[in-house]
């Protein structure tokens, strides 16, 4: 009974659920593109309306692949920033910061680190996957391991609820509930089991038809103007059966069609699409419509993201007082894990 007394006080609100607190992260990988823009960025700028939200730049898991090329991670953490703002995101609203910024997620990952067990670390599919993707680069480090343990610090860290990711990353959420879980048994209730949110569109494919990503080369960039958007989308593959102007296709096996999904309105996908089964319009024709849309979504994000590059400073004082308002709700849940812990 006295177990159960002191179960469930700390993280509650007197309604008995807790408060919704969304997390979540980005490593600083370099320009962002409409792979970020659809599946992650969008959903973050509706959540900060709801929400309490933090979000940060993940440099600290950048160094589990890149400890040996680390050059690029302090400009990729300014153009980040730079891409977040541009896109809305609102330092008032949310608040902004850098992981390493932050000590009390490396203090939680070190305790979490004595409390589970290595094999759960290992079987993180993940894991594998990666180790084998990236080959060429030794990942059998301790840090590599531990990517999702620390993950779960920086959901913990804000007894978060909510986790908006894309699918490739729940697990990394299931583990963070795995975690929070045996914390909350073995000592005291004071981490929710947070949920992953999956975003919508978290597959956008670039312009190969491959999922949209950097190291791929097939990205639109949020950074490109609207002549190089209207160059890469106009070289976009399409339904391999069109080789011809003649030939009809089908929406359904179009990689550039699934950009249509997400930005034409359905009048003008049902237009386009009888157009592409009689094979009345041609590729670029079809095309145009959907990079237009491309285009006025983009282009103020990029106009606004050079105003914010004429402002010297400004990533550093967003950054700033990011880390501050983040150091003094993840000390405070340190503190009492920490206590409950008996140290
Ligand atoms: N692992 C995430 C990714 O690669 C980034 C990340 C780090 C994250 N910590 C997080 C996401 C915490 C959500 C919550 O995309
Ligand atoms: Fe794709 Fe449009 Fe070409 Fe059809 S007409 S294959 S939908 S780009």
């Amino acid at each position: 009974m006295a177990a159960k007394n002191k179960t469930n006080t700390k993280s509650k609100t007197k309604k008995g659920k807790p408060d919704p607190v969304v997390v979540s992260g980005m490593r600083p990988t370099g320009a962002l593109h409409l792979g970020h823009l659809n599946g992650a960025l969008k959903s973050w700028q509706r959540m900060q309306d709801e929400s309490a939200c933090y979000f940060f730049v993940a440099d600290w898991h950048a160094l589990t692949t890149e400890y040996a090329a680390t050059d690029a991670i302090a400009t990729n953490v300014d153009a980040m920033i730079l891409d977040w703002l541009a896109v809305g995101m609102d330092p008032e609203r949310s608040v902004l910061f850098l992981q390493s910024e932050v000590p009390a997620h490396a203090e939680l990952f070190l305790m979490y680190s004595m409390i589970i067990p290595v094999p759960w670390l290992e079987r993180v599919p993940t894991y594998k996957e990666q180790q084998e993707q990236l080959e060429g680069r030794d990942l059998s480090t301790l840090g590599f391991l531990g990517y999702p343990l620390l993950q779960a610090a920086d959901i913990t860290a804000y007894k978060a609820t909510q986790v908006p990711v894309g699918e490739d990353q729940l697990p990394h959420v299931e583990l963070t509930r795995e975690v929070a879980r045996r914390f909350n048994r073995l000592y005291d209730e004071i981490f929710p089991e947070p949920k992953g949110v999956i975003v919508p569109a978290a597959r956008v494919p670039g312009t190969d038809g491959r999922k949209m990503s950097k190291s791929y080369g097939n990205s639109v960039d949020l950074t490109d103007d609207p002549e190089q958007i209207e160059k890469k989308l106009s070289r976009m593959v399409t339904d391999t059966r069109r080789q011809r102007r003649t030939d009809p296709g089908d929406p359904k096996d179009c990689p550039a069609f699934q950009l249509h999904e997400i930005y034409c309105t359905p009048e003008e996908r049902a237009e386009l699409t009888e157009g592409c089964k009689t094979a009345s319009i041609g590729c670029l024709d079809c095309k145009k419509v959907m990079i237009k849309h491309v285009v006025a979504e983009v282009e103020p994000m990029r106009q606004r993201r050079q105003e914010f590059e004429k402002r010297p400073g400004v990533v550093t004082e967003i950054l700033e007082d990011g880390g501050r308002r983040a150091r003094e709700v993840a000390n405070a849940t340190l503190a009492e894990a920490k206590e409950a812990m008996g140290l």
